[in-house]
């Protein structure tokens, strides 16, 4: 004989345990480091952003990533994209404040980062078998977590933004006498591969790819590339981090060239 256990409608109540946790591990250092991190990395772009100098090698044609495409009239004529200067010459409009919004919205929808300061920054849980700090859970079906769901479109810009950030790296092969390549060459080439691995490696695209398809061995293409990026998501998360990391060291060695602080480490030209 079989019996059919019913559960009451309603939320789950929490099981009968005075403590807050039970575990004794230090769960806590993962968020504590991603809240660090992460305010670390905002300040930092945010003056860079705002800075409005140091943002470009003329001899070499080093952009640095925070201003590409760089479309403001201030920008310096070598490093506009296409020739274009529209933007206004304003202190608080970036050079890129085209597209930084937009590489802004995509990072802050990622289900990777939506994760992270989901936990870190709203408690929500903070982490595995740790209650969540709020009393009611709304996920994100109604206003204004629904809005995670326009991460898709940004998938889209961001495509367009790797594409921005793949010429800038083409252009860097460059020297006052024609064909070059310095150190600062191969970072911007590191910078746009890792940019592009993050990209593809979004939820979204692997759903773009292989979504929706009744068969597989219908479409050996789709399957192939969904299989590849399938892999890269994997390491969504790693990728995340690293191109916070590769975007500030290419920022960073733009700026001390374009400064004078050091020399561009020269290999041809
Ligand atoms: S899920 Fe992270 S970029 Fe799309």
């Amino acid at each position: 004989m079989t019996t059919t256990a019913t559960r009451p409608a309603g939320p789950r109540p929490r099981a009968a345990i005075a403590a807050r946790t039970l575990r004794t591990d230090r769960w806590w250092v993962a968020p504590l480091l991603t809240v660090t991190l992460l305010v670390i990395w905002v300040a930092y772009a945010t003056v860079r952003a705002f800075m409005q100098k140091w943002y470009f090698v003329e001899p070499y044609h080093y952009l640095t990533p925070f201003y590409s495409p760089c479309w403001s009239k201030a920008c310096s004529p070598d490093a506009a994209l296409f020739g274009w200067r529209f933007l206004p010459a304003w202190r608080i409009v970036p050079y890129a404040a085209i597209t930084l919004p937009f590489l802004l919205l995509f990072r802050l929808t990622c289900y990777y980062y939506r994760r992270a300061y989901y936990r870190s920054y709203w408690g929500s849980p903070p982490a595995c078998a740790v209650p969540d700090l709020h009393k009611s859970y709304q996920g994100e079906s109604r206003m204004p977590g629904i809005l995670q769901n326009s991460h898709r479109y940004f998938f889209y810009a961001a495509v367009l933004l790797s594409i921005v950030n793949t010429i800038d790296a083409i252009l860097a092969f460059h020297s006052p006498g024609g064909f070059g390549i310095g150190l600062g060459t191969i970072i911007l080439v590191i910078n746009v591969i890792l940019l592009w691995a993050y990209t593809v490696s979004c939820h979204s695209c692997r759903h773009i790819i292989g979504g929706r398809l009744r068969h597989f061995s219908k479409h050996p293409v789709r399957y192939r590339a969904w299989g590849f990026v399938s892999k890269l998501n994997t390491r969504h998360m790693e990728l995340a981090w690293t191109t916070l990391g590769t975007l500030v060291v290419t920022d960073f060695y733009v700026m001390a060239v374009a400064a004078g602080w050091i020399s561009d480490l020269r290999i041809v030209g």
